[in-house]
């Protein structure tokens, strides 16, 4: 059997690190208790690994109390409760032209629903520039600032830090979707004056599927966007608004959270700087491996430090076709199409043809490097030879 090549770590990570596999087997072994509910030993012993697992993710993020952290299923669900929870309406929003569905689809509903407008910065190659593209859009309506932190299209990365200063500045929120950035930056809630951080468990983390959270400043209220069973004030005819339980209705995904968990433990251990540090080595030899040749495009800033994440095209063939000609001959696992990013590809004017899109992550290696790019090579000559 052909060895399979993984670069699809923006959709998911691949492998999962066998401590994740072997903690949640564990756990739905000998722990398969509904935690927060119950009052035996194991409902308890699985509701106090629950609340490690929020403090484990509290001290990643620099957030002080582990209890403004609510586990969802994902980040598009963090995404909608942070976007449609705080009651916008009637006032403006910035945003930009690299965010995923998951933010664009919820600021669309508030457009078409709320009266809410928006506008867009683009990328920008130094931060006076994004600076100065945010301060040209504030006016006295603007009331939040929506920023994927790193594009899942070409790894591009928002200097939140910049961007929470202006938020703080003029007393805007700032809410930032860390979906392909927890795991590969350092990233800082106070420091980033970050008010509503969303991020997903099974990217980056290391987590399994189905798990996500969000993080949300004791300063705000939210409104829950699902109500039902908390396990806690069960007098209530409405869904309490304290944090967490505010925005956790139902039975917690134990296992995912306990993966999430141990995920982080994964990445403490190797060190967020080791993590970072190879995935950057492994996207400059790919970038450096194919920024040469003639019939290939490499979208986004060359010279600027990015995530994991390049999208490409070779010229004149459907993303589709390079993506499956990669799969089919050599096992090598890529993404082709849109990326749930329209207005990315609208920029990128790759709107009609999509981009492939490879995506790194921890266990791949240079020679994994190598092969792929060797073999784009190949796929480039043999189109040229036929035509
Ligand atoms: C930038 C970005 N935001 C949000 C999401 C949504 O993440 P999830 O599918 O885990 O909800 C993704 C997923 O690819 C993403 O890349």
């Amino acid at each position: 059997m052909l060895k399979e090549y993984y670069f699809d770590n923006s959709a998911t990570s691949n492998p999962k690190p066998d401590i994740v596999i072997e903690k949640v087997t564990n756990v739905l072994k000998n722990l398969n208790g509904n935690p927060g509910r119950s009052a035996y030993n194991k409902a308890i012993k699985i509701n106090r690994e629950i609340f490690s697992v929020r403090e484990k993710i509290a001290k990643f993020f620099n957030i002080k109390n582990p209890l403004e952290i609510a586990f969802t299923k994902n980040a598009s669900e963090s995404l909608n409760i942070a976007i449609k929870g705080c009651n916008f309406k009637n006032c403006h929003i910035i945003t930009s032209v690299l965010e995923h569905n998951s933010v664009l689809r919820p600021l669309h509903y508030l457009e078409q629903e709320k009266n809410v407008a928006l506008s867009f910065i683009t990328p920008e190659i130094s931060d006076e520039k994004l600076e100065k593209s945010i301060l040209d859009k504030i006016n006295e309506n603007t009331k939040a600032i929506v920023i994927n932190h790193i594009s899942n299209v070409t790894g591009y990365i928002f200097n939140i830090d910049i961007i929470g200063n202006i938020c703080k500045k003029h007393n805007i929120l700032f809410i930032v979707d860390a979906s392909q950035s927890a795991g590969f930056l350092d990233i800082d809630v106070i420091k980033s004056n970050i008010d509503i951080l969303c991020f997903t468990g099974h990217k980056s983390l290391f987590g399994i599927q189905g798990i996500g959270g969000i993080y949300v400043n004791k300063s705000i209220t939210i409104h829950p966007i699902l109500e039902g069973g908390t396990g806690s004030f069960s007098k209530l005819e409405r869904q309490p608004l304290v944090m967490p339980e505010a925005l956790e209705c139902g039975t917690l995904n134990t296992p995912g959270i306990i993966s999430l968990g141990t995920g982080i433990d994964y990445i403490n251990k190797i060190g967020l700087n080791n993590i970072q540090e190879h995935e950057i080595q492994l996207t400059n030899l790919f970038i450096e491996n194919l920024k040469n040749i003639d019939d290939i495009i490499i979208y986004g800033e060359l010279d600027i430090k990015r995530g994991p994440v390049v999208s490409i095209n070779i010229k004149n063939i459907p993303s589709s076709e390079l993506a499956s000609i990669l799969s089919e001959e050599y096992n090598i696992c890529t993404r082709s199409g849109f990326h749930c990013a329209p207005l990315a590809h609208k920029f990128l004017k790759t709107y009609e043809i999509g981009t492939v899109r490879f995506s790194f992550g921890y266990k791949n290696t240079m020679e994994e490097i190598n092969f792929a790019t060797n073999k784009i090579k190949n796929i480039v000559n043999f189109i040229n030879k036929r035509s």
